[in-house]
């Protein structure tokens, strides 16, 4: 039997936990509910159907609401006295009777669910079919049953806007050019004499090769590559560490990789703040994270931005033992030289494999022990394979070779326990329209925004949207639609953001909130607002003000997955309420067009006064401006800082999107429950 998908509410999140009746006799209320007060929810549960007067009053929902706080609980149908029936009540019987042993195994969910459904056609026929929960139906059937009727969009393109397309993909081309040069660079690491003192010499494998051997296939979702790229202090290619997503033994993971050809792995600034993300997205998404170590450690001569504060280096080592706490598995291959923090890192996670003759560990080298005890000792003595395998217990596996290695880590995921779902393919529809056509369609400023659906008809599933508030608020489109089968709620700028486009926003987050269904926010903002020129237009930017503001508190609130994909401007007080990076997105990505500044470098016509006095800055200040947020406001230097989680091709982004969703989901089934202790290392 296939494992539901949708809690009650339709969200995504796993199936039903029980249910408790009407009109049961004396005490047995007590065999479902007890079991549910008794033991806190398992993460990949979605909810707990409760079924009856009785169950859906007073003390008892709000006690297990307080207790199981981030899963849905609901009734199923409201309690009313003529549902009181015969029928119910036998049904009731029945259900209790045969399951009155409450039980976590997913197994049994399952069983549980699609019985009470059997049950429930059986004995109570003349229920209508919405009255059933929609997780009893199949994934498949859902599609089927909802996507085929969605209204398909019409993506055609007005001949009047084709100079708009034209120009737009002029523009696009050239982007793209310079996103494929820098990749060139990253895939050059730190140059050629590194790599070949790190192949030759230290006889170790290249980040990219260890992670062919980990991973089940070639789909991995790298994030931010052309982070550290134009920095105040140079160039750091990909920040020094790869991280991304792959499956290994079908399992989602998080990777933090150094890549040691870059100045031995040391970390920068930059570094710090790439992995601090990389565990975030594992935090947030519930992924196991494998860590390949081979790091020297801190990069010396910026210490100062690396060591003290609060999301410095330390951070890394601090989020380790939450992410455990928090029942988030981390397994370290120590497969280079690693000293310092980077001795921390394995030291700190769950499991660690250590490399014979590659991998070593210590918080000060040889040279270090030389200067400051007299004594000459060898790497391998001091902080070996061996060493730390037979001696200090830092490391649980020693490994032969890299390839043993990673077999090793395949073989500790294999013993984490997760109960996947067998491969499910859903089946779903291509969009009508060309994904190439996006390049044309990415506006290449605001002024050459074409209208959104003709971007939505070239992502989503047959191109069928059920849209939300059509006629209202037309400045942002919302509805729902598929992506490779996945059902996502859409919230698209399509103008400015005005005060029915916003309230119209806050409505459709919190319907989706409420449904469980992951948001995609497709965010191109208006530059800049026009100032008021009377008190009508003054009280129309109040009226807008608060609206918008509704809409950040809705969207920050919403309990579900978000994606944001900045498809043209990323400016001002509106990319908040369109899930910015401050807004916590669980990824956000930017097409290469994007352009990313509180204002819009060509919407500014003074130098702004700093001062009371009527000293106006001159042209040549004005000009330099413009050329500084100019330069500041493209998505590389963005993506460089990793103010987003990387840069996607208009006509991957469907794919990347579908993904994401795919990767979203794999925490419903995690089967392990809350622990407040990390794993300690004794
Ligand atoms: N800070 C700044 N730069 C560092 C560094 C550090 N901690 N560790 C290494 N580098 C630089 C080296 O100066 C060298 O730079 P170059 O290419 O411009 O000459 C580059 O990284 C590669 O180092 P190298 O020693 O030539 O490579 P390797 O592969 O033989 O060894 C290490 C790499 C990391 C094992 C080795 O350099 C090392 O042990 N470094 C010291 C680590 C340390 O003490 N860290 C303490 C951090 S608190």
């Amino acid at each position: 039997m296939a494992p539901p998908s949708e809690d009650p509410a339709g969200r995504p999140g796993g199936g039903i936990l029980a249910v408790t009746g009407v009109g049961r006799p004396r005490g047995d209320p007590g065999a479902v509910l007890s079991g549910l007060l008794a033991q806190p929810p398992a993460p990949g549960a979605g909810g707990v159907a409760l079924w009856g007067s009785r169950a859906c009053r007073g003390s008892s929902l709000g006690r297990l609401r307080a207790m199981w706080n981030n899963i849905t609980v609901c009734s199923l149908w409201r309690p009313s006295p003529s549902f009181m029936s015969s029928r119910i009540q036998t049904l009731t019987r029945l259900f209790i009777r045969n399951y009155k042993d409450f039980c976590k195994d997913r197994q049994t969910i399952w069983t549980l669910q699609n019985s009470l459904c059997q049950v429930m056609k059986k004995t109570v026929p003349t229920l209508k079919c919405n009255m059933f929960p929609r997780c009893f139906v199949s994934n498949k059937a859902r599609y089927g049953q909802y996507t085929k009727t969605f209204p398909v969009l019409d993506g055609s393109i007005p001949s009047v806007c084709e100079h708009v397309f034209e120009e737009n993909l002029r523009n696009s081309e050239a982007c793209i050019q310079r996103y494929s040069e820098l990749l060139c660079k990253v895939s050059k690491g730190g140059g050629e004499n590194a790599i070949l003192r790190h192949t030759q010499r230290n006889k170790k494998l290249l980040v990219r090769e260890r992670l062919r051997m980990l991973l089940d296939d070639e789909t991995f979702l790298e994030l931010s590559p052309f982070a550290g790229f134009d920095l105040p202090y140079g160039d750091v290619p990909a920040a020094g560490c790869l991280t991304g997503i792959g499956k290994i033994c079908g399992i989602w993971c998080v990777f933090i990789a150094n890549d040691a050809t870059i100045k031995g792995g040391t970390i920068y600034p930059i570094s710090v703040k790439k992995q601090l993300r990389a565990q975030q997205i594992a935090i947030q998404n519930r992924l196991l994270s494998v860590y390949l170590v081979d790091s020297g450690g801190a990069f010396l001569p910026l210490q100062a931005e690396l060591f003290p504060d609060e999301s410095h280096g330390g951070r890394i080592f601090y989020n380790e033992a939450i992410m455990s706490a928090m029942k988030i598995p981390q397994v370290a291959v120590v497969c280079g030289s690693c000293t310092a923090g980077g001795a921390y890192l394995p030291t700190m996670a769950e499991e660690t494999v250590i490399i014979d003759k590659i991998g070593t560990m210590f918080l000060a080298g040889p040279p270090l022990v030389k200067a400051a005890t007299g004594e000459d000792i060898s790497s391998e003595d001091l902080g070996g394979a061996r060493m730390h395998s037979k001696v200090s217990g830092c490391v649980d596996h020693f490994a032969s070779s890299e390839k043993e290695a990673y077999e090793c880590v395949r073989n500790i995921i294999l013993t984490l326990n997760y109960e996947l779902p067998p491969e499910e393919t859903l089946e779903y529809d291509d969009p009508l329209y060309s994904a190439e056509e996006l390049l044309g369609l990415a506006p290449r400023g605001y002024s050459y925004t074409l209208h959104i659906k003709l971007i939505l008809s070239r992502l989503i599933d047959g191109s069928r949207f059920q849209e939300f508030k059509a006629e209202y608020g037309t400045t942002l489109v919302t509805g729902f639609a598929h992506m490779e089968g996945h059902l996502v709620g859409i919230v698209a700028n399509n103008g400015e953001l005005t005060h029915d486009a916003s309230l119209k926003g806050s409505h459709f987050v919190q319907l989706c909130s409420q449904r469980c269904v992951p948001i995609l926010f497709l965010q191109n903002t208006a530059p800049h607002a026009p100032e008021p020129t009377s008190l009508s237009q003054a009280e129309d930017h109040t009226n807008r003000l608060k609206a918008q503001a509704s809409m950040m508190a809705a969207v920050a609130c919403a309990g579900v997955p978000k994606i944001t994909l900045v498809i043209g401007g990323c400016y001002g007080n509106e990319s908040y309420a369109m899930c910015g990076r401050s807004f916590d997105p669980n990824f956000l990505f930017l097409w290469p067009n994007a352009r990313v500044a509180l204002v819009d470098s060509r919407h500014i016509s003074t130098f702004p006064q700093a001062r009371d006095d009527d000293c106006i800055g001159d042209d040549s200040e004005l000009k330099h401006l413009k050329e500084k947020l100019d330069e500041e406001s493209s998505a590389f230097h963005s993506s460089a800082r990793l103010w987003d989680d990387g840069i996607i091709l208009p006509q991957n982004s469907r794919k990347v999107i579908a993904q994401c969703l795919t990767i979203m989901k794999q925490q419903k089934y995690q089967i392990a429950s809350l622990q407040r202790y990390p794993v300690i290392r004794l």
